[in-house]
């Protein structure tokens, strides 16, 4: 390993604090092949793990207290553990801690809660972060954080929660420590992953099936586009989003989106103003196309899946509105350029675009995409394969 790789700068960086690692452990970013915005509305997503993880050392200590530290931001943050519900749930979105340190803190709070634990008894420790996962590229780079450190405490603290039980201790982290309103989808994506596969959940019953991808088998790569536009779904129009599929669900006199099919969008568009019914249609349609995404991949392989994405990333432009324009030159030109099939993924808003390429096309492809942006002016985007990875786990 180099001195630049994200395991060996956490553990340096924790020893730097004077204490001796224990324990290592690491989980991926994630990116969407598709299915975006359903997870929220109860729908499904197909997501997989990214090579690209965030790495964390531990020491335990005997004080009860945790103390937190990245390569992001080297003053560390300290708190006894037993002053975690005094810290969280975040109100109005204002942090009593470090913005960083709100999403470690806030997974060590929301364990604590999910297991019933008594927080005196808790050992504390030291934690030290590195990571390679880009920030703010729409690969989720927070449910990574979430997934290390859920995993560490969790046996840290030898609670005993499952996978699917970490997931939804790092969402309620993310929803109610950082405040940021999000679904499930990143952190069952970076709990969950497998190599070469994408992890098909069901958002309602959290049932998920590892559907091998076999790009990689097809003479395929899958190209991430970041446009480096950074968002933070903290703020703005996810929020928005989400309460726009609340009220459409509200006024179908249905529980949740997901339980509307193409069949019901003559009559949604009979009840609905114009802006919720496109929010709506993406929706159903979205949820529709992962449907038939998986089932393409199984019967046809990964070439026939190309215009699933292309329709995806229409209908994020058109309908759910979430596109900007780096977003929509990354897929369109990828296409034009000879790829399979591409869109945006992740919350939208900035971060990425990815495409599904042959091999032999990634560095035409490449460079088509870098001269468009060049051409109009935009920030050169960062393009890179991503290979399907292993989920959260220990290192060490
Ligand atoms: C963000 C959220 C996810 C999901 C996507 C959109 O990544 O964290 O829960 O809603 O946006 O699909």
């Amino acid at each position: 390993m180099t001195d630049t790789d994200p395991h060996t700068q956490a553990r340096d960086l924790l020893t730097s604090l004077g204490t001796t690692v224990a324990s290592e452990w690491s989980a991926p970013g994630r990116v969407n092949l598709i299915g975006e915005h359903t997870d929220y509305n109860d729908g499904f997503v197909f997501p997989f793990a990214t090579p690209h993880r965030t790495h964390v050392a531990l020491a335990p200590r005997a004080d009860g207290r945790l103390r937190v530290i990245s390569t992001f931001d080297t003053v560390p943050v300290e708190v006894a553990i037993a002053d975690l519900d005094a810290i969280f749930p975040t109100v109005d979105g204002e942090h009593a801690v470090p913005e960083w340190s709100a999403y470690p803190l806030g997974v060590a709070w929301a364990l604590i809660q999910a297991a019933g634990a008594d927080p005196t008894t808790l050992t504390g420790a030291d934690l030290a972060f590195a990571s390679n996962v880009p920030v703010g590229a729409g690969l989720s780079s927070s449910a990574a954080i979430e997934g290390a450190t859920a995993s560490a405490l969790n046996e840290l603290w030898s609670l005993g929660l499952d996978r699917v039980a970490l997931a939804q201790v790092g969402r309620r982290a993310e929803n109610e420590a950082v405040g940021a309103p999000t679904g499930i989808m990143d952190q069952m994506a970076s709990m969950l992953g497998e190599p070469d596969a994408a992890t098909f959940l069901d958002c309602r019953s959290l049932e998920t099936d590892e559907v091998e991808l076999g790009f990689a088998a097809a003479g395929l790569s899958l190209l991430v586009m970041d446009t480096n536009v950074k968002h933070a779904h903290s703020t703005g129009g996810y929020g928005e989003r989400r309460a726009s599929c609340e009220k459409g669900a509200r006024v179908m006199g249905v529980p949740m989106l997901r339980d509307l099919s193409v069949a019901d969008l003559d009559r949604a568009a009979e009840l609905l103003d114009d802006v919720t019914f496109r929010r709506v249609r993406h929706i159903v349609t979205e949820n529709q196309r992962v449907l038939d995404t998986v089932r393409t991949l199984r019967e046809q392989g990964p070439r026939a899946i190309g215009s699933l994405l292309d329709a995806s990333h229409a209908s994020m432009r058109d309908d759910f509105e979430i596109s900007v324009p780096e977003l929509d030159l990354a897929a369109d030109t990828a296409v034009a350029a000879g790829a399979i099939g591409a869109r945006m993924t992740g919350g939208g808003f900035g971060g990425a675009a990815i495409a599904l390429v042959e091999t032999d096309a990634v560095d035409t492809v490449t460079r088509a995409v870098e001269q468009a942006f060049a051409d109009a002016g935009f920030t050169a985007p960062t393009i890179f394969p991503v290979t399907p990875s292993a989920g959260a786990r220990r290192d060490g």
